[in-house]
């Protein structure tokens, strides 16, 4: 049904969230499709193992339902974002109560009419569009809900993993911020990582928690991927995102575009110097221009901060250590690349960073059975392929005596 609805589903996302209806067509449906289709295949898969233990018992775990599931999600990929929390629930034998975010309820009201329309039971999936503060607060603190899953910010990341500590400890699985570094040294295919390294950081409007907003260049290719980047930010098709050939449209919301700005500013303020952009199009919308930031050092506010828009911080490094330790400074830890042809120092880097995703000349590839999580502060426990079924399982261990 959503394949067969592909065009109206499309044109939903594209109106509330702003991102170019070509994107919304060729990635975020077919790939929601996708998701469903990938777990609907775990369904009968589920199961737990017979145990060897010491004595005449005979010992088996069960992977049961963990229940009544409430799941919040952000604005940046709606419809794709309700099937990452949706699909396994439901494979695991979970209900859910959905909150899509204020600014973007309307692929998820669609969908769940179309899961309606397919014959699922009442009950089993609700969507409660409604804020933060309220509609989410309510799920988090709600004594009925076994589990939250949660993708946003680290800030209400924290409020639900307390809102669970001072209720029922309802398990809590979160998908939240980084500051992902993305590393290109002087032996990669230099023209490929520069036409990556900006898909990386300006796809969806540098709307992505795994967004490669640190990018990391060796000295000796530094200008010449810096000119690269400057000159397909200036190519891009700024515009209405219903018009084909646009790829870059507006930011989401007004409070966004105002923290993007704030960000530029800060940028410009300490010192980091604007190469291309940094203005908002002179036309109505929440427009940005593509900007990239240069001369940027580490303790920059910009260098830092998860900005969540069109700014790319371009820092310079002379060896592979100094990246590892560089990379690894800071809070977040959700995805990071590595761009060379030596596969030796590919796999050193692959180690050494601490990411939940290393990427190795490629970026932003996502498989529905690859895992998708982040250490430290980027969240807790991973989505996506075997490894999300856990999230909404609960094991229970049967002993019975044989002797
Ligand atoms: P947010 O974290 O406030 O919103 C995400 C979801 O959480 C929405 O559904 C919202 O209604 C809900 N929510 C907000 N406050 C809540 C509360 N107290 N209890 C329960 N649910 C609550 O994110 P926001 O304000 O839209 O964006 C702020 C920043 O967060 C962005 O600039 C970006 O840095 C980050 N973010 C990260 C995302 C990711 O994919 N990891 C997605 C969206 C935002
Ligand atoms: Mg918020």
């Amino acid at each position: 049904l959503i394949e067969a609805n592909a065009k109206e589903i499309a044109a939903l996302e594209t109106l509330d969230n702003g991102k170019p209806i070509r994107d919304a067509l060729t990635g975020d449906v077919p790939g929601t499709a996708s998701l469903y289709r990938y777990y609907a295949g775990w369904a009968d898969k589920i199961h737990g193992k017979t145990l060897p233990v010491a004595g005449p018992f005979h010992t088996y775990t069960r992977h049961e339902p963990v229940g009544v599931c409430g799941q919040i999600i952000p604005w940046n990929f709606p419809m794709l974002m309700q099937a990452y929390k949706w699909a396994p629930a439901l494979a695991c034998g979970c209900t859910s109560v959905l909150k899509p975010a204020e600014q973007t309820p309307l692929s998820a009201l669609r969908i769940a009419e179309l899961a309606m329309e397919a014959g699922f039971p009442d009950g089993v999936v609700n969507v409660v569009p409604g804020f933060g503060p309220t509609a989410g607060a309510a799920i988090a603190h709600h004594a009925d809900v076994d589990k939250v899953a949660f993708t946003g910010s680290t800030a209400v990341g924290k409020a639900i993993l307390k809102a669970s500590a001072e209720t029922n400890l309802k398990r809590v699985s979160l998908e939240l911020g980084g500051k992902s570094p993305n590393i290109i040294f002087a032996d990669a295919d230099v023209e490929t990582a520069a036409k990556f390294a900006y898909f990386a950081l300006f796809f969806n409007m540098g709307q992505c928690c795994c967004a490669g907003s640190r990018l990391f260049v060796e000295d000796k290719v530094y200008d010449q991927v810096l000119n690269l980047i400057t000159d397909r930010a200036k190519k891009q098709k700024i515009g209405d995102p219903f018009d084909h050939a646009t790829t870059h449209g507006p930011q989401v919301s007004q409070e966004q575009c105002n923290t993007v700005m704030r960000y530029i500013s800060a940028g410009q303020k300490e010192g980091a110097r604007c190469v291309t952009g940094g203005k908002r199009v002179d036309r109505a919308g929440y427009f940005i221009e593509p900007t990239v930031f240069d001369n940027v050092r580490d303790e920059m506010t910009i260098a830092k901060e998860e900005i969540f828009g069109p700014v790319l911080t371009v820092l310079r490094f002379k060896d592979v250590d100094e990246v590892i330790q560089r990379g690894n400074n800071t809070v977040y830890g959700l995805a990071a690349a590595v761009w060379t042809k030596d596969i030796g120092k590919a796999h050193r880097l692959a180690a050494g960073l601490k990411a939940g995703t290393v990427w190795i000349n490629c970026y932003n590839v996502f498989d529905n059975a690859a895992p998708f999580g982040g250490y430290k502060m980027s969240g807790i426990g991973r989505e996506l392929g075997e490894y999300a079924l856990s999230n909404y399982t609960e094991v229970k261990t049967v002993v019975t005596a044989i002797g």
